[in-house]
């Protein structure tokens, strides 16, 4: 069996549907309550960590950091598949403002690829660049869930930023956008796949062992 057997399912079904990079990420509360929100996938990494990003002032990275346990379940219309993946999740912000180490033991690579602050960085600022301009722009604005009588007028704020500028004034605007862009990396435990085109539908479960290696068992749908 291959190291992650469940990785290449993935990979061939974003192959397949480039477009469903939609999925549900599910965290707990402070007061221990769920919470479900939906993300957009940003990639995987060498040792097949899930990515999303988010803005460091959202609940997302509060949630996280008190319980990092996470699950995530994503469909897949067009070919009628659902990933339900449970994991250990951790945000990663601008590197000045928490400790990338404490992040990469929790996500078990110390010491792979992933194992450093730059790769994180880099991976930071390549996401930051792969985002569009307007997506980019709300990190800039008023704190998400504020009440909106207690920010700036709306008008104010910019529509669309570029991910860097050789203009000052329009650099500082990017800086501050980019200190609340985060990655939120998740590093599987459980995954089940289910495929429901099939008659009758298959379900696959795949549990992380100590060792690292996964135990799969199919079982009834
Ligand atoms: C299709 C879709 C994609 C979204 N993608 C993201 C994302 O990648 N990251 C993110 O933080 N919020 C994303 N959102 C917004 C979240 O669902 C949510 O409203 C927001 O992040 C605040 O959640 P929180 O305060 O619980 O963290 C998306 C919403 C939709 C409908």
């Amino acid at each position: 069996m291959s190291k992650t057997p469940w990785l290449p399912l993935i990979e061939q079904q974003l192959k397949e549907n480039p477009k469903s990079t939609t999925y549900a990420f599910s965290t707990l509360s402070e007061e221990g309550n769920p919470k479900v929100r939906f993300v957009i996938h940003r990639g995987i990494t060498p040792n097949a960590l899930l990515l999303t990003t988010t803005d460091t002032r959202m609940s997302k990275p509060k949630h996280i950091s008190h319980s990092p346990t996470v699950e995530i379940a994503w469909w897949i219309e067009a070919t009628n598949v659902q990933f339900r993946i449970t994991g250990k999740a951790v945000s990663i912000p601008t590197p000045s403002s928490s400790s990338i180490q404490e992040a990469i033991k929790t996500l078990g690579v110390d010491g792979l690829e992933e194992g450093s602050e730059k790769w994180w960085e880099d991976k930071r600022k390549e996401l930051w660049g792969g985002v569009s301009g307007h997506l980019r722009a709300g990190f800039g604005r008023p704190t998400p869930g504020k009440k909106l009588d207690e920010v700036e007028g709306s008008d104010k704020w910019p529509e669309t930023i570029p991910s860097e500028s050789d203009k000052p004034d329009e650099q500082k605007t990017i800086d501050a956008a980019y200190d609340h862009f985060a990655i939120i990396a998740i590093a599987p435990e459980a995954v089940e796949y289910l495929e429901l085109k099939p008659i009758p539908n298959r379900r696959t479960q795949w549990k992380r062992k100590d060792g690292g290696e996964w135990e799969e068992t199919k079982v009834a749908p």
